[in-house]
């Protein structure tokens, strides 16, 4: 029999050690260490796409840059535009993408849906997570149309190798990656060294074989995709699905890409018939109303290359029990702490004595600094009880000294406003340099203090 060999490995980053140590000493974390076995099984490696198999291993030599041969590789384009624009223009031949996500959100039912649209293309959907009948019944709820979509419920590699020599897919997707075993490993499913060995033989059957795959992938309680650090190092692209499992909008992130850029974003509603690509976002991020309350502002955000105009609600109320309370969602608490305190010590506001709650509407979360001039806007119009007319939107930076300054790529902020039929923009005196104002017609307020603008806004 052979004799069983174990590792210790870090569930936080994947280094591997041969002994317990209480601290990982290549990521810091403590008691993460987890024995697990390594041994490889004593039967001759039947997968083509074994790891390390003895395939004749050809030295590589330098060569001038010049002289590599290269043509562009076709995307395949998907019908899903969303989609596209994150993975920087449709899929790479060959290319790993992970996609992790809360449970729940619905990376299934993205990747299914998917899988439904690539017409002309086979497409291997694995799933080690649900039964081919739950699997069928989600897709008749997508009614979506019927493609050459193959189903597999299967978690071993070696079988899932198998079936795709057989199946030859042009498109692989595995719901979810810690659900894979690969028996050369003997760890348990979802383990450092399984997820590790898993992917690296997918990766290898991606490469080799020009074939894109997909991979599902868990996340932790801390929002970090499960398994070592190594699996968003081995994949090529890396795709977040975020949003509150309460609220129907979800949003598709970049923040690994090899082939584009990480600043992009896709937008979807989750809808009883699947997700829905949602194309113009900035109409239903804006709450249709009526009359003009007050508390209410829109910024004119940027997301990735993506234009977003944002409506930011904030009630100002006096504390009734001892310190104010300071609430936000969708917006850095402790940039709002910030700007309240620029609103007090530059604006003589007496914001100390009030409660503040910052919503962001949708469920986004917003991290560009465009979107100060419109919190304190809205701070302030529900602390005076002002309202700002509904055709007023902001893009500009508030700094310590309460100046407002630049933001970059102000044109496409103030077009995607005018195209919206906003009528007046703030934004910073600093933005007007080099930039062409006088094609907009719609009217541009640039200042460089806060009292100014507040000025000619109430
Ligand atoms: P799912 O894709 O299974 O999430 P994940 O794979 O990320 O764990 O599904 C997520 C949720 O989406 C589920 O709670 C039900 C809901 N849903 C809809 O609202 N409409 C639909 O058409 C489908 C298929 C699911
Ligand atoms: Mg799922």
């Amino acid at each position: 029999m052979a004799k069983i060999k174990t590792s210790y490995f870090c569930q936080n980053c994947g280094a591997q050690s041969a002994k317990w140590i209480g601290k990982c000493p290549a990521c810091g974390e403590w008691n993460t260490y987890v024995e697990e076995v390594v041994q490889r099984e004593e039967v001759t490696p039947t997968s083509v796409w074994k790891v390390g198999s003895s395939s004749a291993q050809v030295a590589n030599k330098p060569k001038p840059i010049a002289d590599i041969s290269y043509q562009e590789q076709q995307r395949i384009i998907t019908q899903d535009q969303e989609l596209n624009r994150v993975l920087g223009g449709g899929i790479v031949p060959g290319s790993m993408v992970l996609i992790g996500g809360e449970p729940g959100i619905g990376k299934s039912t993205l990747m299914l849906q998917i899988a439904l649209s690539l017409s002309g293309l086979r497409v291997l959907y694995v799933s080690g997570e649900e039964s081919e009948q739950q699997i069928k019944m989600r897709a008749e709820r997508l009614m979506a149309q019927t493609a050459d979509a193959f189903i597999l419920t299967e978690t071993g590699t070696q079988n899932i190798f198998k079936q795709i020599e057989l199946v030859r897919p042009q498109v692989l997707i595995i719901d979810s990656i810690q659900t894979l075993h690969s028996s050369f490993i003997e760890a348990g499913a979802g383990s450092v060294s399984q997820v590790r060995e898993c992917t690296a033989e997918l990766l290898k059957f991606a490469k080799e074989s020009g074939t894109p795959v997909f991979l599902i992938g868990h996340i932790t309680k801390e929002g970090n995709l499960a398994g070592p650090k190594i699996l968003e190092h081995m994949v090529d692209t890396v795709l977040q699905f975020e949003g509150d499992r309460h609220m129907t909008y979800r949003i598709l992130r970049t923040t690994k890409n090899r082939f584009g850029s990480t600043s992009e974003l896709g937008i979807y509603e989750m809808m009883g018939s699947g997700l829905r690509e949602v194309s113009n976002p900035s109409e239903i991020l804006i709450s249709q109303r009526e009359d003009a309350f007050s508390g209410i502002s829109i910024g004119a955000t940027l997301e990735g290359n993506r234009p977003l105009l944002i409506e930011v609600q904030s009630l100002v109320s006096p504390a009734t029990y001892g310190t104010p309370q300071r609430t936000s969602t969708g917006f850095d608490g402790k940039r709002l702490n910030m700007l309240l305190a620029v609103l007090e010590k530059r604006g003589g506001y007496r914001l100390g004595t009030q409660d503040v709650f910052l919503n962001i509407a949708g469920g986004l979360k917003v991290e560009d600094p465009a979107l100060d001039l419109a919190v304190c806007a809205s701070i302030l119009s529900s602390f005076e009880d002002m309202p700002i007319p509904s055709t007023t939107c902001f893009a500009a930076e508030v700094g310590l000294g309460g100046e407002v300054r630049a933001v970059n790529r102000v044109e496409n902020r103030i077009t995607e406003a005018e195209k919206l039929g906003f009528t007046d923009i703030y934004i910073s005196k600093y933005n007007k340099k080099g930039v062409d104002l006088s094609k907009f017609s719609i009217n541009i307020h640039a200042y460089g203090r806060l009292e100014e603008v507040f000025a000619s806004l109430f």
